[in-house]
């Protein structure tokens, strides 16, 4: 896949449905008894591995287009699947899933491709242990797992990571425990699921930095309608405020304050961003989001990015790296070790591809130092399978003097498989 590059453009356009946001109102609707409506469920494979998973449990999984309907008994109704359950490549899946698991009374296995294979379980096994689930892994942490659930004792628990998807994790399998399960949360992650969870008729209590659910809990069903995904319209958000000239509405996007900070942050740089919030969509902001080339952008990002936000923008980072080489001060990345472990160690792909793109980069253990000033002429990167990767490096070919080619692109199907049809509608 060859991308070329793009000079001012001016067009609107809409992003699936929030990956994040889908995963958690289809799990909550599997395990709620009646019916549950989704509208505009992303379009993505991961969360289309979250039904199928669903489905092998025995919940009735319906699917138009972008609606989806569950019927199920709720979880006492889940049934043991025949074959291990398969997570693809979706870490959301096998995590929160998991937490669900540990609470039915039957053993099940549930597996993932060979990137999610490579990707650390421990910190939802300890935590799944110490609740009295049995959790067997291959060689100290790795998928697949063998879950053997029932009956389980509520727990206060500290993330030793900053994740969104081990706190769900712990809560999820809160709902089946008899008493109140806490998780305390040193640095905030997205908060998608404690939003979620009211909407599916389970209070969660919120105390500073500490959520807690109380079990046993049922969920009954709901009707809910998915924001559009902020990580994915974050890449023709940075091609709008790269590319001199180009303006962009893009409507209907997610704008919770837990995955907005790139958003925040180029606003407060002096870039051109207007946002008109248009919905709130069962506790999610949603907006339309005007952007256009601004030449205050560049001079004035920050030059570091560290510490609390770093959560707040793990997905986006691939994107900012693009965005650097062409910032003024170039941007330094530190506090973000957890980008080793996702679909691929990002600040390893990110410190190859640019390197093979002729753009210095200094890599570091939790992140990366790429100077200002640089510019892209063109050559040929890897998506390493990632669908961020392949995408975010798609934006530095727009961004190119020549062009880039972009090696195994069909990844992007993961979370955006539509990406390339929006990118070449970008230039008619
Ligand atoms: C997600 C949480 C984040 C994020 C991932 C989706 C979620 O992962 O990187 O893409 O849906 O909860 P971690 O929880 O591992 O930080």
């Amino acid at each position: 896949m060859i991308i070329r590059p793009l000079r001012g453009f001016s067009r609107t356009l809409a992003v699936p449905g929030d990956k994040s946001i889908s995963h958690r109102y289809a799990l909550l609707g599997g395990a709620a008894a009646g019916e549950t409506v989704i509208h505009n469920y992303s379009s993505s494979r991961d969360c289309h591995s979250t039904l199928s998973c669903l489905e092998q449990l025995g919940v009735g999984v319906a699917v138009e287009g972008t609606e989806v309907h569950l019927a199920s008994r709720g979880k006492a109704g889940w049934k043991q699947p025949a074959e291990p359950l398969d997570a693809g490549n979706s870490g959301t899946t096998i995590r929160l899933l998991s937490g669900l698991l540990a609470g039915c009374p039957f053993p099940v296995v549930i597996s993932g491709d060979e990137s999610l294979s490579q990707r650390p379980m421990k910190r939802i096994i300890d935590p799944l242990r110490k609740m009295g689930a049995g959790v067997e892994s291959r060689d100290a942490g790795l998928p697949p797992l063998r879950i053997t659930g029932g009956a389980l004792r509520p727990l206060v628990y500290q993330p030793s990571a900053a994740s969104a998807q081990v706190k769900s994790c712990v809560l999820l399998a809160g709902l089946s425990a008899a008493g109140r399960t806490t998780v305390i949360e040193s640095k905030a992650t997205r908060d998608h699921t404690e939003r979620a969870l009211p909407l599916f008729g389970v209070p969660v209590d919120l105390e500073g930095s500490a959520l807690s659910v109380t079990g046993p809990a049922a969920l009954s069903g709901a009707e809910v309608t998915v924001p559009g995904d902020m990580s994915s319209a974050v890449f023709f958000l940075a091609a709008a405020l790269m590319i001199p000239g180009a303006s962009l509405q893009i409507k209907g996007v997610g704008v919770n304050p837990s995955r907005s900070a790139l958003l925040q942050l180029v606003r407060e740089s002096g870039a051109d961003v207007a946002e008109k919030e248009t919905a709130h969509s069962g506790g999610e902001p949603c907006s339309t989001l005007d952007v256009s080339y601004s030449s205050r952008l560049t001079k004035s990002f920050p030059a570091e990015i560290r510490g609390n936000l770093i959560p707040n923008l793990i997905d986006e980072i691939p994107i900012l790296a693009v965005m650097s080489p062409l910032l003024e001060q170039g941007l330094t990345v530190r506090d973000a070790e957890e980008l080793r472990v996702k679909e691929c160690d990002r600040i390893k792909a990110v410190a190859v591809n640019m390197k093979s793109l002729g753009i210095m980069i200094e890599e570091y253990r939790d992140g990366f130092h790429i100077p200002g000033g640089q510019e892209y002429t063109g050559g040929a990167v890897d998506s390493f399978g990632d669908h961020r990767i392949a995408m975010a490096f798609s934006i530095a070919g727009l961004l190119s003097r020549d062009g880039i080619e972009i090696r195994n692109p069909e990844c992007v199907s993961v979370s955006f498989p539509e990406f390339f049809e929006v990118l070449d509608s970008l230039r008619d």
